[in-house]
């Protein structure tokens, strides 16, 4: 048993828990990800997979995308960017509810399955009906061999190595990365994406390493806030945009590890409904980072402050006016808009990450949760 420990321990590689390894890893399979895939320098994207059936995507009337759980957060993300580069109409569908819907599906349809494991049942089964039914059928996975990876006709790995933490950090980032790297080749294929807003993309996606390894460096003043906030009963998570999913995943990050009820929710929509539960003991999570949302999202702040709502917003490096209004803040790099998920999730994952070390949750493999869930 010591011996198991001991390489228990060696895996974690002195880090108190897998999540925490993992998260930290970001910065360098983010990178593993895109490596000899974006030459950004000669604005060039290889992706095999996609390659070889490009004109399936170039002529598709739509593309769906099926997957759960956090994987289908970075489909969400995915969606945004999909129709604003490539303009490419885009559905992001819960696979356990896709297979049992009779869903209209046509030889003209490309269909992503984004999963880690490859081996959700629910996303295996709404693959294998998609196919049935003469879609096209691409795969975002992580697991080499995987069945899902297996059953689709291509796909991309992630190449985040294996994620052992139930609670899913790197893979999500690098789901987005690969998405990021589709949306922006099927742009440039199909002339929907300017030269220069294409060449700065592969520029800032090649920063994106550094980036989070600056927004990791909030750790200690994230530590903090978590222990401010451990005793919440309740949490709200807003976002607009690119960072709406963000703020879901945030959302579903603190519910799976410390148990404390969470929501995410588009930040404009929060006056049809969430509003009503503001008070001085509800921690509200704001992604307010420099977006063509911001003066938006900052009204949106006031108003929960005007409820004396607690705010602890997620900022840009250098942001001033949030700063004034928030009660705690969590820096990120600049990039752009549309990358922003990739270096706003990180404070949000970390967030979580210590209110459940604080609260002594089994943070690697959190009660009635399974790491590939490969039953319905
Ligand atoms: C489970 C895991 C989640 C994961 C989801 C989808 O619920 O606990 O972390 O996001 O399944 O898994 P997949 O392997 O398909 O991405």
């Amino acid at each position: 048993q010591e011996l198991q420990l001991n390489i228990e321990q060696i895996e974690k590689g002195g880090y108190d828990h897998f999540m925490l390894k993992e998260i930290y890893e970001q910065p360098s399979v983010i990178k593993d990800t895109y490596r000899g895939r974006l030459l950004a320098n000669e604005g060039i994207i290889k992706l095999g997979g996609l390659e070889d059936h490009i004109q399936k995507f170039v002529n598709a009337n739509r593309i769906i995308i099926v997957a759960c759980g956090t994987s289908w957060h970075a489909g969400l993300v995915a969606e945004y960017i999909f129709e604003d580069w490539a303009r490419i109409p885009v559905e992001v569908e819960y696979a356990s509810e896709f297979r049992y819907r009779n869903p209209i599906i046509t030889e003209k349809d490309v269909v992503i399955a984004i999963s880690q494991s490859g081996e959700t049942a629910d996303t295996l089964a709404a693959i294998k009906l998609a196919k049935q039914k003469g879609a096209f059928v691409y795969g975002v996975c992580n697991v080499v061999g995987s069945s899902i990876s297996r059953e689709t006709h291509s796909g991309t790995y992630t190449h985040a190595g294996p994620e052992i933490g139930v609670a899913s950090t790197k893979a999500f980032t690098t789901q987005i990365t690969v998405l990021t790297m589709i949306a922006l080749k099927l742009a440039k294929v199909k002339g929907t994406i300017s030269q220069a807003n294409y060449m700065q993309h592969l520029r800032e996606l090649e920063l994106i390493p550094s980036h989070v390894e600056e927004a990791l460096k909030s750790d200690e003043k994230i530590r903090a806030i978590a222990d401010v906030f451990k005793d919440a009963s309740n949490f709200l998570y807003l976002g607009r945009g690119y960072n709406f999913p963000v703020a879901l995943e945030g959302a579903l990050k603190l519910k799976e590890i410390s148990y404390i009820h969470a929501e995410g929710y588009p930040a404009a929509e929060m006056k049809h409904g969430p509003i009503a539960l503001i008070d001085e003991h509800m921690p509200v999570v704001v992604i307010a980072v420099n977006s063509n949302h911001y003066e938006k999202v900052v009204s949106n702040i006031e108003e929960i402050k005007a409820r004396k709502g607690k705010i602890i917003a997620v900022v840009t490096e250098g942001d001033t006016t949030v700063k004034e209004l928030a009660d705690f803040i969590m820096e990120v790099p600049k990039t752009t808009e549309t990358l922003s998920p990739l270096v706003t999730t990180i404070p949000l994952q970390l967030l979580s990450y210590y209110i459940a070390v604080m609260l002594n949750r089994n943070v690697d493999q959190p009660r009635n949760l399974a790491k590939s869930v490969t039953v319905e």
